[in-house]
């Protein structure tokens, strides 16, 4: 690019909610972990053309609230593959200069998880490169009411009237306080829904959802979606 005024309108901030790992599987007849192994090297793909394109946040539904549902045979193996990634990949998050946030009601998650993510957040965080949020026993109302609470303790305790709960203030309540809002959310797999994700968040997002399984999504896929968001025309409500 000759100039800034050439420069593609790539967004600050992609949301992912990566769907399809089971459907992946069983087309392949294969276990459901097994799509969700594969479903982990995506993650490492997309953090690459991220990177490759200057994306700055990178935020990735991993394990919602609603997943604590599933059999307790698919949460144990998430929960081991969550923890082994973490720390397989902690080496090449350094080298590529990725700092690791995490959203969510962590102190859900297994033991040992809380520790690796508590550990590999802490080695990131001098990195200046992208930043990668994994979304972790997330669920947005669960946030969105969490944060409520809070705001009322505050009334009680007087330290806050009710007058000055803003939609700013509600923002730095929430787990992603400091973060900016998504400009790009994806879905794969094909389902038009959000799913209980960061519904505060994506008020002013725009949302790309491909056929694609998410163990199957690769560069063209995620060209498809810049190119598609590029052609977009973010009025907010103005004219
Ligand atoms: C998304 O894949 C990954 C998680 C929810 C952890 P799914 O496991 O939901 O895959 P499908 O929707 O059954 O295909
Ligand atoms: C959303 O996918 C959660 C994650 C991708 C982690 P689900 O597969 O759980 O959502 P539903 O059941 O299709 O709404
Ligand atoms: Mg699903």
């Amino acid at each position: 690019m000759d100039n800034m005024a050439d420069a593609p309108n790539i967004p600050e901030h992609i949301a992912v909610i990566m769907d399809g790992n089971g459907r992946w599987a069983q087309k392949h007849g294969v276990p459901r972990a097994k799509g969700h192994e594969q479903g982990g090297q995506t993650v490492q793909r997309v953090i690459d053309l991220c990177r490759e394109h200057g994306v700055k946040w990178l935020t990735l539904y991993a394990f919602s609230t609603e997943n604590w549902g599933r059999s307790k045979l698919e949460v144990t193996a998430l929960m081991r593959m969550l923890v082994k990634y973490l720390y397989e990949r902690l080496p090449e998050m350094m080298e590529k200069n990725v700092r690791l946030h995490a959203i969510g009601e962590l102190y859900m998650l297994p033991k040992n998880a809380q520790e690796a993510l508590r550990d590999v957040m802490e080695k990131t965080r001098g990195n200046t490169g992208l930043n990668t949020v994994l979304a972790l026993s997330y669920g947005s109302r669960q946030e969105i009411t969490a944060a409520a609470r809070a705001l009322a303790q505050d009334v009680r305790d007087g330290k806050l009237e009710p007058a000055d709960i803003t939609p700013e203030l509600l923002s730095s309540r929430l787990y992603t306080a400091g973060m900016p809002d998504p400009d790009l959310l994806i879905r794969t797999s094909g389902e038009m829904r959000i799913s209980n994700y960061l519904l505060w968040q994506i008020s002013y997002s725009e949302i790309h959802v491909t056929d694609t399984l998410w163990p199957d999504f690769d560069r063209a896929d995620f060209d498809a979606a810049l190119t598609d968001y590029a052609a977009r025309n973010r009025r907010y409500g103005k004219r």
